[in-house]
């Protein structure tokens, strides 16, 4: 495989953090330059982050000595220098989206974090396992913006990442609804227990925006390409409450579910145990072997004791029983910085790498 030379932007923030640990020993992808706000541009990596270092590992060393660059007073230098990007920051969405469009037209590909561009027609929203024949949108969104390599592709919410590749493989039993109720963790809100003591001994009822795109974004993982756009699917009807619960990382859903063809409990467990999708098909480096795995415990899956199956890249699932409203429930969880962020986008990127699209 050729080798790129990447840059993150975002690099001080939560899930830039990742992106520096999962790019440390990447076999295809090398770190090369790291961009935030005006107010770390000129420090040292190092220095940038400071304190707000989250990771469970030192900050590596090729990383550490970068000098932080403006995202957007230096967006040309940056563009210039590398292969693409990913791009996770805090910003007002539509300078996010000016961001994006104005790399992208650099010729700099955007692998990007930020929900901005996650509604535009032809920016695809993958999930390698799922969906990864959205990436042909790319052909049109490239006409679009008059570029020959530049464009953007999206990964979607962290907090659908455990429950849209569950339902996934049970998609032709006619999934009809699904409600999901989200337990979040304070990584998603870019906190830690130290950042965020509110949290201790609490529940917060409300995630600004999260149920809006908990329930759309679905829609559009599962729609089609037609005429250089990604309609959304129309169906399952999906609804969901979203709240911030005190765990470091993962995000756990309680999900119901109810089909047109009801399928027995073994089918669901067949589908689930022997579901595998693009990514692994193609041994993506970092593809989990089982993307799905579901333990027969009744106290499983735990944020604590499983977020980080197969790196932080697999989701777990357990408890799946009949239900008196709908027909079955249970209960998944993903790893939201990893599965649902930075590893998420480094998955992508491997995916599009090995299309040519970043050629
Ligand atoms: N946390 C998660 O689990 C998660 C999951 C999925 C998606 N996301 C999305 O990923 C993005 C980043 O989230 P996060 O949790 O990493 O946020 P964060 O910890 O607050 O980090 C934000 C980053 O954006 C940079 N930034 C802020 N203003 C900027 C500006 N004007 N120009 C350039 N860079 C600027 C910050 O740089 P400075 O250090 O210089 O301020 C920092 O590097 C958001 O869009 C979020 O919705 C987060």
């Amino acid at each position: 495989m050729k080798q790129f030379s990447v840059a993150v932007v975002g690099a001080t923030g939560m899930v830039g953090q990742r992106f520096i640990l999962l790019l440390e020993n990447h076999p295809w992808f090398h770190l090369t330059a790291v961009a935030a706000s005006s107010r770390s541009a000129g420090k040292t990596y190092e220095e940038a982050v400071g304190a707000r270092w989250a990771m469970p590992s030192p900050i590596p060393e090729a990383a550490r000595g970068l000098i932080v660059l403006d995202a957007e007073k230096d967006a040309e230098k940056i563009a210039a220098s590398v292969d693409f990007l990913f791009c996770a920051v805090d910003m007002k969405k539509e300078d996010i989206r000016a961001l994006e469009e104005r790399f992208a037209k650099m010729e700099c590909p955007v692998i990007s974090n930020n929900s901005a561009h996650r509604h535009t027609p032809d920016v695809p929203m993958i999930i390698p396992e799922i969906n990864p024949e959205h990436a042909a949108v790319i052909d049109a969104q490239r006409a679009r913006l008059g570029t020959k390599r530049g464009f953007i592709a999206v990964k979607s919410n962290c907090s659908l990442q455990s429950y849209v590749p569950a339902l996934h493989p049970l998609m032709d039993f006619g999934v009809t609804r699904a409600l999901a109720c989200t337990y979040q963790a304070i990584s998603g809100a870019s906190k830690t227990f130290a950042t965020f003591p509110d949290i201790v001994d609490n529940v917060i009822p409300f995630i600004g925006g999260e149920e809006e795109k908990s329930e759309c974004e679905p829609l559009k993982i599962w729609g089609t390409l037609e005429n250089g756009r990604i309609v959304d699917a129309k169906g399952p009807a999906i609804t969901t409450q979203c709240l911030r619960v005190p765990v470091s990382d993962g995000h756990t859903a309680a999900v119901f579910v109810s089909f047109e063809h009801k399928p027995s409990q073994e089918e669901i467990l067949e589908r689930w145990k022997n579901f595998s999708g693009e990514a692994q098909r193609l041994g993506l480096p970092s593809a989990p072997k089982q993307f799905l795995h579901y333990f027969e415990e009744d106290n499983r899956p735990q944020p604590k004791l499983d977020r980080m199956l197969e790196n932080g890249m697999a989701v777990s699932i357990g408890r799946l029983r009949q239900d008196t409203q709908y027909d079955y429930k249970f209960v998944c969880l993903s790893h939201n910085t990893l599965r649902g962020a930075a590893g998420g986008g480094v998955l992508m990127a491997e995916l599009l790498a090995v299309k040519g699209y970043l050629g």
